[in-house]
């Protein structure tokens, strides 16, 4: 079981000589499960992404390549296919041309059950609307991704309270997204997607349906995600500010 309790890590950091420093975080926080090497940082690896929808070319060969610990954003005016571009890399639609590599899978060539599979365990998903299912508690609601993937309860729900509480929910698990605010429903919808430990975490702008305060601690908070643990994540968004931080999308 790893721990998402970032003071008790992050004093550690420093003391692993060679090895580069965004892969550390990642290392304390999975010890024994991933060696990281430098050839291996890849998460994602897209050439010639070609996509469209009857005449319309919407994109037009995108070349994207993505390593561990990295925020990606991907930034342009509407209907310019940010989230077209960011569907295809999260293998939820296809390319029409062009290749994916996510953890080295090429995963065009899998069959759906095994790409649900893969999906399941190596991507997470956060969009504008939380699409948190209503019946279901925000603890249960972090922990059905778990379940779908195998997991037992024994261990899914001390991993889903330990992210619920990391993200500042300790509080809230037995409560419906009804119950909840924009911001904490978007925070469930973090948790859901970070549950299965997921190489890659793509947000659709997932601060649009915020108010400015709750949009800037969520994007504080997928930064601190990625200080403690190396969270790789792709960002579609119009906040400049979250865009400027980091380098734009090829
Ligand atoms: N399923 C679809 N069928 C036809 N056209 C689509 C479809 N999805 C998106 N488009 C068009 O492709 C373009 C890019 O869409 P999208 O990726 O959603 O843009 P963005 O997210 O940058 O606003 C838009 O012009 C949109 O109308
Ligand atoms: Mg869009």
């Amino acid at each position: 079981m790893i721990s998402y309790k970032s003071e008790a890590i992050m004093p550690s950091l420093f003391f692993f000589p060679g090895i580069p420093r965004e892969f550390r975080a990642q290392i304390l926080a999975a010890p024994g499960r991933v060696v990281f090497s430098p050839k291996t940082h890849t998460v994602i690896q897209a050439n010639g992404i070609h996509k469209s929808y009857g005449k319309l070319h919407v994109l037009k060969g995108v070349d994207i390549e993505i390593g561990r610990a990295e925020i990606v954003a991907i930034v342009g005016k509407s209907g310019a296919g940010k989230s077209t571009l960011l569907h295809i890399l999260g293998t939820l639609d296809q390319a029409d041309k062009g290749e994916i590599r996510i953890d080295g899978e090429a995963v065009a060539q899998l069959s759906s059950t095994r790409l649900a599979a893969f999906r399941n365990k190596h991507i997470g998903f956060i969009f504008q609307f939380h699409h948190l299912l209503p019946e279901f508690t925000a603890l249960e609601n972090v922990c059905i991704p778990a379940f779908i993937g195998g997991q037992t309860e024994a261990v899914a729900e001390p991993r889903a309270k330990e992210l619920l509480d990391y993200l500042g929910l300790g509080d809230r698990f037995s409560h419906k997204p009804g119950q909840l605010s924009g911001g904490e429903q978007q925070r469930v919808a973090v948790a859901r997607a970070l549950v299965n430990q997921p190489s890659v975490v793509f947000a659709d702008e997932p601060s649009g349906n915020l108010d400015s305060v709750s949009s800037q601690e969520l994007h504080q908070l997928l930064f601190s995600l990625r200080k403690d643990f190396g969270q790789t994540f792709v960002i579609v968004t119009h906040n400049t500010e979250l865009a400027s931080n980091e380098r734009p999308a090829a």
